[in-house]
């Protein structure tokens, strides 16, 4: 399906320069705040205001005071900052940039996953959809899942879902048995431990780190595993000069603007299964970022009763998170 953003790709004719300059006038007349995750394209984290992971977009979503919130991500996280501002106009560049991870939960299964585990609770993954979270208890995201599951209480059972990799990663961390979704990312889950082992003796001064979605085969080699934005910042902190990146490769735009001297490898991909860039996250182009704030479109709505039910479990992870 095409919108109307897409139709109009390559129309303006604008150079990257030009549509920054004009970004950044519509901001101001606008008053708007552009929100970017690491994984878009550099000129949209250029063009963005805060870049952020996920708990950090929502925070930045929840705390600003402009009137428009333009968010160059996947649809879920736009989705939240409308859950947590409805009386603000959220736009998205492309709202066909859906996160195949989220979309892969659907509403009537995972009520029936909850109604076969009745005595659970469910803390859900952010990267889910409206309908999911009003179905849970708490949210989470890849920087304060462990803080969360830590502070229920040791005989409480829990419902992790959807993506099975970081489940399975806090069940080990935190020694703690949850019961899984069977979701994942395809872009983390593609990489596989021999090509890691691979790269590992290939650049055997290069630190492995990862991010929680990959596969736990992977994880165990990494020194440090995290949400991008501890990624990022481990990176910064750390004495090694050269790392092995197991996420989607947008992050390192941001490692070698922060670290210039340092050498970032992009983690090696699977060839019988090359998928580590996430193409839904490069649909945000600078073109369909200009054209949404000047269409004032694509609009992210949320039914009334969806976004106060899905609200609860966000409030609780941010005040759980503080
Ligand atoms: P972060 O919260 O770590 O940025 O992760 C978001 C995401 O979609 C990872 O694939
Ligand atoms: Fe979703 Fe994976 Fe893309 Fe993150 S990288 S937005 S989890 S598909």
């Amino acid at each position: 399906m095409t919108t109307a953003n897409d139709k109009m790709q390559g129309a303006t004719g604008l150079s990257t320069e030009a549509l920054l300059e004009r970004i950044a006038t519509l901001k101001k007349e606008m008053n708007a705040v552009i929100l970017a995750h690491y994984y878009t394209v550099p000129e949209v984290q250029q063009a963005a205001d805060i870049v952020g992971d996920s708990l950090a977009l929502a925070r930045a979503a929840e705390e600003n005071s402009a009137d428009v919130i333009v968010f160059a991500g996947v649809y879920f996280m736009a989705e939240t900052a409308k859950i947590l501002n409805p009386g603000k106009l959220v736009l998205m560049p492309d709202d066909h940039a859906g996160c195949p991870l989220a979309d892969s939960c659907p509403e009537a299964e995972f009520r029936a996953f909850r109604e076969q585990h009745p005595d659970a609770i469910a803390i859900t993954y952010i990267n889910s959809t409206a309908a999911i979270k009003a179905l849970s208890d708490i949210t989470c995201t890849s920087s304060n899942a462990a803080h969360i599951v830590e502070q229920i209480p040791p005989e409480q059972k829990i419902i992790f879902g959807p993506d099975r990799n970081l489940g399975t990663w806090l069940s080990k961390k935190l020694d703690r048995d949850m019961i899984l979704w069977q979701g994942y990312c395809y872009v983390h889950d593609a990489y596989s431990e021999v090509y890691m082992i691979q790269a590992m003796a290939k650049y055997p001064d290069a630190e492995l780190i990862a991010h929680p979605e990959c596969r736990d085969e992977v994880l165990r080699h990494a020194s440090f595993v995290g949400s991008t934005a501890a990624l990022l910042d481990y990176t910064v902190k750390s004495p090694s000069q050269s790392f092995i990146v197991a996420t989607e490769p947008g992050i390192l735009y941001e490692m070698e603007k922060r670290s210039p001297g340092k050498t970032f490898i992009p983690a090696p991909k699977d060839p019988a299964n090359p998928r580590s860039v996430c193409t839904q996250m490069k649909q945000n182009t600078l073109e369909k970022l200009y054209l949404c704030m000047v269409n004032r479109s694509p609009e992210i709505t949320v039914d009334k009763a969806l976004r106060e039910a899905a609200l609860k479990p966000i409030k609780k992870m941010l005040d759980m998170s503080a």
